[in-house]
């Protein structure tokens, strides 16, 4: 495949609100973020995805934008942002911005303009039909249902229409089947590569099509010419990273997107392991996960997109529970060995390997005790359908809650034993976990055997073996093994071997004995002692890789 820095990139992701607060408001900010950029410099990364930055009312935490072109107040200004990406270049550290353009705030300009009536400028700006009752205002167009729960249409009296919301209602989807509107996103896109970013993550890229008849809206008919038209008209002939938010694709879909040749995305992120755990209800129904159906699930794409495109590896961001909580073992004997763990996975697979804030300390799921100490519009919607509709208690909904909830990764980054983890001087927006005292960036930095110092160490390997990132010919081991992922993958004669134990307690190697009979060179482990370690076993959570 074609070498490109952003294949051989870890990209690290800020939540700006919760990684660090500059001036005191209890809300993380620019120039907070700017003072960390060395912390980020000594992790290694070598770019940084932030996560929106833009005018906002916060129903979505900035994922509702009402200006594209201006700084949220609370994270300071447009100099700010600026002086931001200057730190993070004088460090070799690229800067990718969120691109939210399926919907905006219903706080934005256009939307205000839309509403008001079905003629004029603005009035296709977004989606409005009529109701399907007698009057108008008795049912929505459809029955499509918001995935921030209830119905995905808002009815305004002013056009006596109804607007579409996938998200929340303060997140009105943009009509993309306007060229104006298509324009409007294309200048707003050059204005920020005009101040020097490099590169995009495109939340929900794949809903932006909608077919007139609204019988679809994830990956609908008009998806590809719209962002080859993108691309076309603001990302060709650059030299950007950048990344779809793609739920709802398999391996054949993402080479639509990824394809080399297709002159669309770098690569997508998709969902499919995320799923792992969904139960008949979806995300709020969890069921147990089994290694078994995570393996099939990666195997499949590493095995089918290598040669075709690029994919991205994460096993947690702002939308998903902390990956040591929900995929290792938090528990304090595991915490440090299945977040190294579940690391090597992620750094020894085909892909972009991303960084989630605060996932190379090892943070872990939060769990408090009522509904009013979160903050989350998905938590709180989905907990008010819940209660009023389904006469659920609020005690039933708290376990879910526990295990999925956004803001299990929202809550404040840990940098210290200090008062609200040295996060802030005030009073936090959010939280913070109550085990920041002992889990905290300070304490890490200290300790060589951290979470934080194999995270550097696995950065540092990506950096001089090539066969991290392009590997391929992905060959799995053991693939029936409950606790065990095995596999292989090779790059001009060489092979790249990694090892992972699921569980806490020891598991034999023995099926696959001559392929360890010669190992190779190890190159990571989270066992200290593991060059002298029994070689047809695995101890609890333990993680080789081997080179040949
Ligand atoms: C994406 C974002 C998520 C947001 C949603 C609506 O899934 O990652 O945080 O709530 O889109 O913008």
């Amino acid at each position: 495949m074609k070498r490109t820095w952003w294949k051989e990139a870890v990209v690290y992701q800020i939540y700006p609100r919760s990684f660090m607060d500059s001036d005191g408001d209890g809300i993380g900010d620019l120039a907070g973020i700017a003072s960390k950029a060395e912390y980020l410099a000594e992790l290694g990364v070598t770019a940084v995805w932030l996560s929106p930055v833009y005018a906002s009312p916060n129903a979505d935490n900035g994922y509702d934008i009402s200006d594209y072109r201006a700084i949220m107040a609370e994270f300071g200004t447009m100099d700010d942002w600026k002086r931001l990406l200057a730190a993070l270049h004088e460090r070799g550290i690229r800067l990718v911005m969120d691109l939210v353009v399926n919907h905006t705030s219903d706080e934005h300009a256009w939307f205000a303009e839309s509403r008001k009536s079905r003629e004029g400028p603005y009035a296709d700006y977004y989606i409005w039909r009529n109701g399907r009752g007698g009057s108008c205002e008795e049912l929505p167009p459809n029955d499509w249902v918001s995935i921030f729960s209830g119905p995905a249409w808002k009815y305004a009296a002013e056009r006596d229409q109804w607007y579409l919301h996938l998200f929340a209602e303060k997140q009105p989807d943009l009509n993309w089947e306007n060229p104006r509107v298509r324009e409007e996103v294309y200048a707003l896109m050059k204005f920020w590569l005009d101040l020097g970013v490099d590169g995009f993550r495109m939340d929900v890229i794949n809903m932006i099509s909608k077919d007139r008849g609204l019988t679809t809206f994830m990956n609908g008919p008009r998806v590809h010419e719209f962002i080859r038209e993108m691309n076309a008209e603001t990302l060709a002939g650059r030299d950007l990273l950048t990344v779809g938010e793609t739920p709802g694709v398999d391996p054949a879909l993402a080479a639509l997107y990824v394809g080399e040749d297709r002159g669309e995305l770098g690569m997508v992120f998709q969902f499919e392991h995320m799923g792992v755990d969904h139960g008949k209800g979806g995300k709020w129904d969890p069921v147990p996960w089994k290694l078994t159906d995570l393996k099939a699930i990666l195997g499949k794409w590493q095995r089918e997109l290598d040669g075709r495109g690029w994919n991205s590896l994460y096993l947690n961001n702002h939308d998903q529970p902390r990956m040591v909580s929900r995929f290792g073992n938090d528990s304090p004997e595991w915490r440090v060995k299945s977040a190294k763990m579940l690391a090597t996975l992620l750094h020894t697979q085909q892909g972009t390997p991303y960084v989630y804030q605060g996932e190379e300390l090892g943070m872990t799921n939060v769990g408090f005790p009522r509904l009013s100490d979160y903050d989350d519009v998905e938590i709180k919607n989905w907990a008010r359908e819940q209660t009023e509709q389904r006469g659920r208690t609020e005690a039933e909904l708290m376990p879910a809650i526990h295990y999925m909830g956004r803001d299990n990764a929202r809550t404040p980054m840990q940098w210290s034993s200090a008062p609200n983890g040295g996060f802030t001087t005030g009073t936090p927006w959010l939280g913070l976990n109550p085990n920041y005292p002992e889990i905290n960036a300070e304490a890490a930095l200290a300790d060589p055997d951290s979470v934080f110092h194999y995270y550097r160490k696995l950065i540092a390997l990506r950096k001089e073996y090539p066969i991290l990132a392009y590997g391929g010919n992905y060959r799995e081991y053991l693939a029936d093994s409950p606790t065990v992922y095995a596999y292989e993958r090779s790059l001009d004669g060489a092979k790249l071997l990694t090892l992972l134990n699921f569980s806490a307690t020891g598991q034999s190697l023995s099926g696959m004995a001559s392929r360890l009979e010669k190992p190779g060179k190890l190159l990571a482990s989270n066992y200290g002692d593991a060059e002298g370690a029994e070689p047809l076993a695995l101890r609890g959570y333990e993680a080789r890789v081997y080179l040949r």
